[in-house]
């Protein structure tokens, strides 16, 4: 099913087909776990039917489609090839008969309208130029009454292995390093409620979990670099600059005793708004999603659920406890 793709997604195309070799180290666990953690906060009911967006090799889809069991079915989709195979392996040898993994490209999904019960993007959704149409396009292909499941990076992804990776870099090819990153977007539930916003969708869970990645040893961090969206970059340079990042990268992570990174992820629940908030989001000033992302996703987890009338319910419970309390201590009124 190869349908044309454009410009941003034929780039991550080559990165993640590059990736493949060693995207299912162990050093890359927090893939899986990060994609079994989304579905469990899903929960997706038996036999539905769920896609899941730029899947990588399988981590959420593989994890869905033991979930809803054998009358269930998922779609499994991603623009690169070589992550596509090594899902369909992992298929396979489970003897997964209710998933299929093939190539297609987000931004037009190659599906007719209200055809799954759930939609699935574990840290694809950045990728997309405007995230906002990219929502509606999950949406169009979406039931009525379907949940999309959105999971996307804190605002520390891989620190500070990060911070090491982009000094070593810039130290080989000053000012390379771009002034954002795609999943930089989406870092805070406020940046994700703007976006829910603009698309007139309901965010029924927004959840902001703290996590790391235990490194055995500095040679984990490159595998994570050459496993990962960095891998772009390091593939751009010339073979002594990558041996010199490389070394740059693992000395900092011995010298300063660097034993995990972070993996911190918001895991985002979102529904159709009914059709009165709709018209109304519909009014809603155009919104920036590319604000920088604030720091201070700090707590273990938090929820947040959309319901604007609970402050008017404390503010009149505190009113009518304070006047209950005046009158019982015969203060006047
Ligand atoms: C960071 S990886 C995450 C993979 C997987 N969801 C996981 O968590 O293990 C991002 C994936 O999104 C895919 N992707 C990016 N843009 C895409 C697009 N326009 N259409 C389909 N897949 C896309 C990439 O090829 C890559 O496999």
């Amino acid at each position: 099913m190869n349908i044309p793709m454009n410009q941003t997604a034929a780039k991550v195309a080559t990165t993640y087909n590059a990736v493949a070799d060693n995207f299912d180290a162990q050093a890359l666990s927090f893939w899986d776990r990060c994609g079994h953690r989304t579905i469990e906060l899903l929960n997706p009911v038996r036999d539905s039917r769920i896609l899941d967006v730029g899947c990588g090799s399988g981590a959420s889809a593989l994890c869905a489609a033991r979930r809803i069991g054998p009358k269930g079915y998922v779609e499994a989709i991603d623009v690169a090839e070589k992550l596509l195979g090594l899902g369909r392996r992992k298929a396979e040898s489970e003897g997964l008969s209710n998933i299929a993994f093939q190539y297609g490209d987000m931004t037009n999904l190659p599906y007719a309208d209200n055809s799954f019960d759930y939609v699935v993007s574990v840290f694809s959704i950045f990728f997309a130029d405007d995230i906002v149409a990219q929502l509606n396009e999950f949406r169009r292909v979406l039931r009525r009454d379907g949940t999309i499941a959105v999971t996307t990076w804190g605002n520390d992804m891989f620190e500070p292995g990060s911070s090491y990776f982009w000094e070593a870099v810039q130290s080989v090819n000053p000012g390379s390093k771009p002034s954002h990153n795609p999943w930089e977007r989406l870092t805070n539930a406020r940046a994700i409620r703007r976006l829910t916003d603009a698309a007139s969708l309901l965010p029924t869970t927004i959840q902001c979990e703290q996590s790391q990645q235990i490194l055995n040893d500095a040679e984990d961090w490159w595998t994570i670099c050459l496993g990962s969206g960095y891998r772009g970059v390091v593939d751009s340079l010339s073979r002594s600059d990558r041996e010199k990042v490389k070394g740059e990268c693992l000395e900092s992570i011995r010298h300063n005793r660097v034993g995990a990174i972070s993996t911190s992820a918001i895991f985002t629940l979102m529904k159709n708004a009914p059709d009165k908030m709709r018209d109304r989001s519909c009014n809603l000033p155009h919104t920036k999603l590319g604000a920088k992302a604030k720091p201070g996703i700090t707590g273990r987890t938090m929820m947040r659920t959309n319901k604007p009338s609970n402050m008017i319910v404390v503010v009149l419970s505190v009113l009518l406890i304070s006047t209950l309390w005046r009158l019982r201590s015969g203060a006047r009124l």
